[in-house]
């Protein structure tokens, strides 16, 4: 299967948000992902509903959501309303996972499941049949242009490994410090979607670096 490639908003400008998510539109994008941080699992509050929704109404690209909150499950069918097709939640702020993900499913999203760098895909042995995504977080989750971490790269091939051996069909999503210098190792390590922000929204032609991440070339 060719590789997605999903730019994440929080590095856009967002005094321009409507010309951003057209680019996005016009681009090679694949999905659009949305960073939702609550000040709690991490440091740092990002954006709500409001922008979500707005998002929505000018996006022509599956919204990928990516929760960043605790007890994710008081949202879960806020963001079905808002319109996520992907929506993700943080296995470090879930202690009923199995409940979570079957939640998201039944309201008709495709329910992924996010690590922090030190949590280990073993983890999610028993959760892999009811689970359409796994974000391996290739930073610390809460900012955005941070350094990606290269023991990511064992985890990434552990997971493939799990995945592949079980005949799940998974996608393994990774976030944080990606752009074209890594991208094409990602790839052949197993990888099916990239999530960039700043290697994206800072380029001086984004739509272009959309293009190198999805073509690799
Ligand atoms: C970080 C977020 C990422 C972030 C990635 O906690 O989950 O999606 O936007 O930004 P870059 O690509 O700049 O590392
Ligand atoms: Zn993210």
């Amino acid at each position: 299967m060719d590789h997605l490639v999903s730019p994440s908003l929080l590095a856009a400008d967002f005094g321009n948000l409507r010309k951003e998510v057209l680019m996005v539109n016009r681009s090679q994008a694949d999905w659009i992902h949305l960073d939702i941080m609550d000040g709690l699992f991490v440091p740092n509050i990002s954006f709500g509903f409001p922008v979500v929704d707005y998002v929505r109404s000018t996006s022509e690209k599956p919204l990928d959501v990516h929760l960043m909150i605790v007890d994710p499950d008081r949202y879960l069918s806020r963001f079905h309303d808002a319109g996520a097709s992907i929506l993700t939640v943080q296995f470090e702020a879930c202690t009923h996972l199995h409940r979570t993900v079957s939640e998201i499913r039944n309201l008709g999203m495709r329910a992924g499941v996010a690590l922090n760098p030190h949590t280990p895909v073993s983890l999610l042995r028993n959760i892999l049949p009811i689970i359409d995504m796994v974000l391996i977080m290739t930073v610390n989750p809460g900012f955005g242009g941070q350094s990606f971490i290269n023991e990511s790269y064992n985890k990434i091939g552990e997971l493939r490994n799990m995945i592949d051996t079980g005949g799940y069909k998974i996608l393994i999503e990774v976030d944080g410090g990606i752009d074209t210098t890594n991208a094409a190792q990602l790839i052949d390590t197993g990888v099916n979607v990239l999530v960039a922000g700043n290697s994206v929204f800072s380029s001086p032609d984004p739509a272009e670096t959309i293009r190198k991440l999805k073509t690799l070339k």
